[in-house]
C-alpha cells in the first residue's frame, strides 16, 4: 500500500531541495518499518536511518537534536508529547492514498451474524475469524487482541508464560478459529502452541499453515470470507474492509449479503451494518520534525513507507 502525507500546514510538495547533510530518520525497531528503512536508504535518498529502541527513546533523541525527524503512531506520540519541546514540530500525518480522506487510519469493528442473540457469553464455542498476526499486519498488537482481551475470560495458570495462557484461554472459549500468523516471537514455542491448540487454526484455509489462502494479501477480506463462506460466527476487522465486503459504498460489489449480519459493539449490543458501532478509532501516524530542518525528502519517505 502506498502511502501519502496530508499536510496540515500547507506545504510545497514539488521539488525538494537537496541540502549538503544526510538527513536523519529516527526509526524504532519494528518488523515492517524496519524494512521500509532499507528500502529509503538506498542509492542517494540523503536518508539515513537512525535506529532506537522505541518512540520514546527517539524523542529522546530529538531531545538532543541526534535526529531530524520520525514517524510515530498517534498513541506514541502522546506518550512521548511530554519529551518533545519548541524545536519539533507536527509536519503531516501518513495517511493511506486510497483513503486519504477518512478521518482516522482505521476503524475496528465486529461483525456477527443476524442471529446472533447478543451479549458476550454467546460467544463462547462459536467459531472465531481473526485478520491475523506478524509481517505485513499494520495494526499493533493492542489492536489486533482488543476484542479477544474484552470476551475471552483469562485462564489463569502460574506456570505458563504469558502467550501460552492467551492461547490457552482463546481455545478453552472458541470451538474452532482461525487466527493466523505468528502468536509468538519464539519460532520453536509459537511452533509447540499451534500443534497443541490446532482448534485455532481449524478454520482456515491452510490449517497446516495457519494461513487463509492468499496470505496477507488482505488478511481483513480473509477474515470476512472466514466469516461468510468458512462457517465462522464472528470477526474483528476494519470497518472500512467490511464496507467493502458488503458492498455498502459505491464502487464495491457485495460478496455477502449484509443484511445477514451485524455488529456486535463493545457494550454488547448489537446494530445493522449500515449503522457502525467502532471498537476501536485509531488516528493515522504523525510525522514529526524538527523545525531548524527547513525541507525535508518527503517524496523518498512516501514512496517507500506502507504501515
Ligand atoms: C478526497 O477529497 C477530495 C476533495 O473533496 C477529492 O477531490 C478526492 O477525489 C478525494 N479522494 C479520495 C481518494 O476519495
Ligand atoms: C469513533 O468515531 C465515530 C465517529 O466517526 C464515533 O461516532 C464513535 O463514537 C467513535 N468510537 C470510539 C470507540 O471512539
Amino acid at each position: 500500500m502506498k502511502f501519502s502525507f496530508f499536510f496540515l500546514l500547507l506545504l510545497p510538495y514539488t521539488i525538494f531541495v537537496i541540502s549538503e547533510s544526510n538527513y536523519k530518520f529516527c526509526i524504532s525497531q519494528t518488523r515492517t518499518i524496519g524494512r521500509s528503512c532499507q528500502a529509503v536508504q538506498k542509492g542517494n535518498s540523503q536518508i539515513v536511518c537512525v535506529p532506537a529502541t522505541d518512540s520514546a527513546d527517539c524523542a529522546l533523541k530529538f531531545q538532543r537534536k541526534e535526529v531530524d525527524f520520525a514517524i510515530f503512531s498517534a498513541e506514541d506520540a502522546l506518550l512521548v508529547s511530554k519529551f518533545i519541546n519548541d524545536d519539533v514540530r507536527i509536519i503531516g500525518e501518513l495517511r493511506n492514498q486510497d483513503w486519504i480522506n477518512e478521518t482516522f487510519a482505521f476503524q475496528t469493528v465486529v461483525v456477527v451474524k443476524e442471529t446472533y442473540i447478543g451479549g458476550f457469553q454467546s460467544l463462547q464455542s462459536s467459531n472465531y475469524c481473526h485478520p491475523g498476526f506478524g509481517d505485513g499486519q499494520f495494526w499493533t498488537d493492542r489492536v489486533l487482541k482488543q476484542f479477544e482481551a474484552t470476551v475471552v475470560p483469562h485462564y489463569c495458570n502460574g506456570i505458563l508464560t504469558t502467550v501460552e495462557q492467551e492461547i490457552t484461554s482463546l481455545a478453552h472459549f472458541f470451538k474452532s478459529a482461525c487466527r493466523p500468523g505468528q502468536w509468538s516471537l519464539d519460532d520453536f514455542v509459537d511452533k509447540n502452541l499451534k500443534k497443541n491448540f490446532p482448534s485455532l487454526c481449524s478454520l482456515c484455509d491452510s490449517p497446516g499453515r495457519c494461513a487463509y489462502s492468499e496470505e496477507f494479501q488482505n488478511s481483513h477480506k480473509e477474515a470476512l470470507a472466514c466469516l461468510t463462506e468458512n462457517g465462522g460466527d464472528v470477526t474483528y476487522v476494519s470497518l472500512q474492509h467490511v464496507k467493502e465486503y458488503f458492498g455498502l459504498i459505491p464502487g464495491f460489489r457485495a460478496k455477502a449479503p449484509a443484511e445477514k449480519y451485524k455488529f456486535l459493539c463493545s457494550d454488547a449490543t448489537s446494530q445493522s451494518l449500515g449503522k457502525p458501532c467502532t471498537w476501536i478509532n485509531q488516528s493515522w501516524p504523525l510525522v514529526v520534525a524538527l523545525k531548524l530542518r527547513k525541507s525535508f525528502p518527503l517524496e523518498i519517505i512516501v514512496a517507500h513507507f506502507s504501515l
